[in-house]
């Protein structure tokens, strides 16, 4: 039965404006800004045109009608932009049949901030020109008066190298935590621009800023350097307050020795990413100002170059309430949070007295005794430490801090602690959610959780491997596997671009990439197979799932390096065998760093073979496929032999068959190989690393085993994803046995419960279960402008659900199987501007219903246009 809907009535229109992938940003210093918008109730764009305006009114771009069907990465091309300019910008788009919509109502904006210009109302100022070496964050204070006018609009431009707090008025100027972020400060640092205009008065004003050590010089920023503090001596601070009066006029405030300090401090005496906060409520402002001795704060200078906050703000993203509070004994209680995750507690305090302190320790886990776990923290202290003042009721959240734990330890309280007395803060670069899912498993779905609660956790500025003990480091190994599951959760181009950047600034001459990024030594690097991949490989995701293609020019000639670095390591030879972290994690399966390596090289030189041919960078293209096809050969003469691969772990099968590095006739004998280690030699298990975790399920579905892809996803007992949610995971764990109900804890010098490594499995849930696939090879499907629904929903499951927001708009499929009757519906969502190319999961279609029929394009594929779609299918026979 085939039927049509009525058309419903459509509102044609233009939504969801955004700038350098913002909307209406602040402090936005791109010379050439990209544009994105959506569009509701058109089938298909056939033209577009974008105004923008300066805050003039002057018509300072105009694009003209542009015959395209593209609404994603489009870049501004008029007159030069100017600093501290507001520019508004409105786009109308013309449909299927050459009809053009009205401008967009909805007026977009920008901000320019500085735009190269120089700080000139300010100096960079700090406390003392160190080298310092406590963990005591500095206070700077400032009065300034403003005139009897009213106030148009104020805007603070604030940097540091350290982490910054700002109160104007005594209150906090943003909701953004961790200002200004974590970059490669031996090159760069990010400025923010807040809009103040509501907090300044006539009159007296008052500046206060916290400034403390944060990623800059805290105790991550030389842990690991033998105690030397690489990014520099002290702490800094940078900021101009701009003024714009009603009547036009305008006054700056700037940073300068006209700024005071103290060498008392406030009340944080320290604060530390790795160690925690010591806080004495006593020392509060008040007394401070009183006590002194206040000085000038000393003009300073840096050559590290102050760029715009491209990325996502760090903000709290909720609060949450104890599960269970248990009590320890006197005066020491544990808190239940019942979800591992990163932030901090907030304490609502009564009934303390004078003194009185409390110990907080923060733990992921349990131990045997009850007590909170911290042993796998290492080094990382993570304490808070609070001395109260008095006993009137306060709140009390640390500052510059962050920590990962569902449990805390509380010492030291007086009475008794109930759940209205203490929250947790959930605290995560803040990005827009683009992913749901949800099936008839219910383990599978505390998989999809527990990769969620794995980003959100380790998304603080930076992708980072876990936020508790002391590491919190930008792996690049880790953010690679990661990335792709990642953009289908949440909106993420300029975090990672902001990453991408950092990684990078720290690239060494000879190409080496560090083995994270941000980078903290300034030291040589190494290239480190499937680590410095990362390099190629994040940017060619982001070109894919958003269509930003800067980062491949910018940076084609680096990943090149990288590249050339290895080739000559290997002496020519393509077998690259450098020293990394292998398969990292592997269960007893150990496939040699040589293997490894010549397989990465051979799958990064064809990825970057692709990029030079998206660039058209033809005789580079040519090279690198060239370079591909001779590690090949390589491989197969190192790794092969007659009957296929000398090594036989499961992670070798899958790098020769993802990165095609096998003779035709030797693929099928490999499948087999991998199949019968799965099954028979591991009885239904895996036993990959980080490197070949991620391939897993991906190879097994393109070559022809779905079924045993779900069935080593659903495997419960270890190693596998489910393992861990039996043993009451709530996030993705660094092993599979970080604890086991059996046998207690892990290796305790690695044994993070906050890793989302092994996370990557999501992606498979986005494109196999549901079936959501970018088409890599078009690129006139960039961003999902067109793209495969092909959900593959094998034996297992009965129901699955997946929802992803593009970059053009809601992509829905979700499907239900009727066992009794053995059949499937399976329902769908293209957005607007869209289409999508079908690959239905049966072929004898039972019912239809959409917007309109499937229609077969010129080449005989099933194509869906924008709509909702409903089929019930056969799946007899
Ligand atoms: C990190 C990893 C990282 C690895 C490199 C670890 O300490 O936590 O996730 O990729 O080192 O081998």
């Amino acid at each position: 039965m085939v039927h049509h809907h009525a058309e419903e009535p459509r509102h044609p229109h233009v939504c969801d404006l955004k700038t350098e992938y913002l909307v209406n940003p602040l402090g936005m210093d791109e010379p050439a800004p990209r544009f994105s918008y959506q569009l509701a109730g058109i089938l298909a764009q056939t033209a577009r045109q974008l105004r923008v305006r300066n805050d003039a009114r002057d018509v300072v771009w105009d694009s003209g009608w542009v015959q395209d069907g593209s609404s994603q990465q489009i870049a501004y091309a008029g007159k030069a932009l100017k600093p501290f300019t507001r520019y508004t910008w409105q786009v109308r788009v013309k449909d299927e049949a050459g009809q053009a919509t009205a401008w967009s109502s909805e007026e977009a904006w920008f901000e320019t901030g500085f735009l190269d210009t120089p700080w000139k109302h300010s100096k960079w100022i700090t406390y003392w020109q160190g080298p310092r070496y406590d963990l005591a964050p500095q206070l700077f204070t400032h009065a300034f008066t403003l005139p009897a006018k009213k106030i148009a609009k104020a805007r603070y431009y604030g940097t540091a190298l350290g982490v910054y707090e700002t109160l104007i008025n005594g209150q906090n100027i943003t909701d953004w935590v961790f200002t200004p972020g974590w970059t490669d400060y031996f090159h760069r640092v990010q400025y923010q621009c807040f809009d103040v205009t509501g907090l300044l008065q006539k009159g007296t004003n008052k500046l206060r800023i916290t400034l403390g050590g944060g990623w800059f010089h805290g105790r991550i920023a030389h842990h690991w350097n033998n105690g030397e503090i690489p990014y520099g001596k002290t702490e800094m601070l940078r900021c101009e307050i701009h003024v714009t009066f009603a009547d036009g006029s305008t006054q700056v405030i700037g940073s300068s020795q006209d700024f005071q300090t103290n060498n008392l401090g406030g009340p944080l005496r320290m604060s530390d990413i790795y160690d925690g906060e010591i806080y004495e409520a006593w020392r509060t402002p008040e007394w401070l100002e009183k006590t002194g001795p206040w000085f000038p704060a000393l003009e300073t200078d840096t050559k590290v170059q102050v760029v715009w906050n491209s990325g996502a703000p760090i903000r709290r993203l909720q609060t949450r309430p104890p599960e269970k509070i248990i009590h320890r004994r006197g005066s020491t209680w544990v808190v239940d949070f019942g979800q591992n995750l990163t932030g901090r507690e907030r304490l609502i305090l009564h009934n303390t007295v004078k003194g009185q302190a409390l110990v907080i320790k923060h733990g992921e886990m349990l131990d045997k005794d009850g007590s909170v776990y911290v042993a796998n923290l290492r080094s990382a202290k993570a304490l808070t430490v609070y001395t109260a003042d008095t006993a009137e009721e306060a709140t009390y959240e640390p500052t510059f801090t962050f920590f990962g734990f569902r449990y805390l330890e509380i010492s030291g309280w007086n009475g008794r602690l109930a759940k209205k007395d203490v929250q947790a803060v959930v605290l995560s670069s803040d990005l827009p959610r683009t992913g749901l899912f949800a099936c008839n498993n219910d383990l599978l779905n505390q998989l999809y959780e527990n990769v969620g609660w794995g980003l959100r956790s380790n998304f603080l500025d930076v992708p980072t491997d876990c936020p508790q003990r002391d590491e919190r480091f930008g792996w690049t190994g880790d953010t690679q596997v990661f990335c792709n599951a990642a953009t289908y959760n949440v909106f993420a181009p300029a975090f990672y671009a902001k990453w991408v950047t950092d990684l990078n600034l720290g690239q060494r001459p000879d190409g080496a990439y560090k083995f994270a990024a941000p980078d903290t030594t300034n030291s040589p690097g190494k290239p480190a197979t499937g680590w410095g991949d990362a390099a190629i490989i994040v940017p060619w995701r982001l070109y894919v799932k958003y269509g930003d293609k800067r980062l491949l020019e910018k940076f084609f000639d680096n990943m090149d390096r990288y590249l050339k670095l290895e080739l000559s390591n290997s002496k020519g030879t393509c077998v690259v065998d450098n020293e990394h972290f292998g398969d990292w994690l592997h269960i007893d399966a150990p496939t040699s760093k040589a293997l490894i390596g010549t397989a990465y090289f051979a799958g990064s030189s064809r990825l970057l073979a692709r990029i030079a041919k998206v660039l058209g960078k033809s005789n580079a293209a040519r090279r690198l496929d060239m370079q591909y096809r001779k590690a090949r050969e390589a491989f197969q003469q190192n790794f092969l032999n007659a009957k296929g691969l000398t090594e036989k772990t499961q992670t070798a099968c899958l790098l020769a068959l993802h990165f095609d590095l096998l003779p035709e006739k030797l693929v099928k004998p490999t499948v087999k190989l991998l199949v019968k280690d799965i099954t028979v030699n591991r009885k239904l298990h895996l036993s990959t690393g980080f490197l070949g975790t991620p391939l897993l399920l991906p190879v097994l579905t393109r070559f022809g085993q779905l079924d045993l892809a779900y069935d080593l996803l659903l495997q419960t007992t270890y190693p596998g994803w489910l393992y861990p949610i039996t043993q009451g995971a709530t996030t993705m764990w660094e092993r599979w046995n970080s604890y086991t109900h059996e046998t207690g804890f892990g290796d305790v010098n690695m044994n993070s419960f906050n890793h989302y490594a092994y996370g990557a499995v999501a992606e498979w849930f986005y494109e196999t279960i549901a079936g959501i696939q970018p088409l890599e090879d078009n690129p006139e499907a960039l961003a999902f402008k067109h793209f495969r629904l092909a959900p593959q929903p094998g034996k297992r499951l009965d129901s699955a659900n997946a929802v992803f927001f593009s970059p053009y708009g809601m992509i829905a499929s979700s499907w239900m199987r009727d066992r009794r009757k053995n059949t499937l519906t399976w329902s769908f969502t293209v957005p607007d501007n869209t289409t999508a190319e079908i690959t239905l999961p049966a072929t004898e279609i039972l019912s239809f219903s959409g917007n309109c029929e499937l229609q077969h394009d010129a080449d005989g594929r099933l194509i869906a246009l924008p709509g909702e779609y409903e089929l019930v299918l056969n799946l007899k026979g």
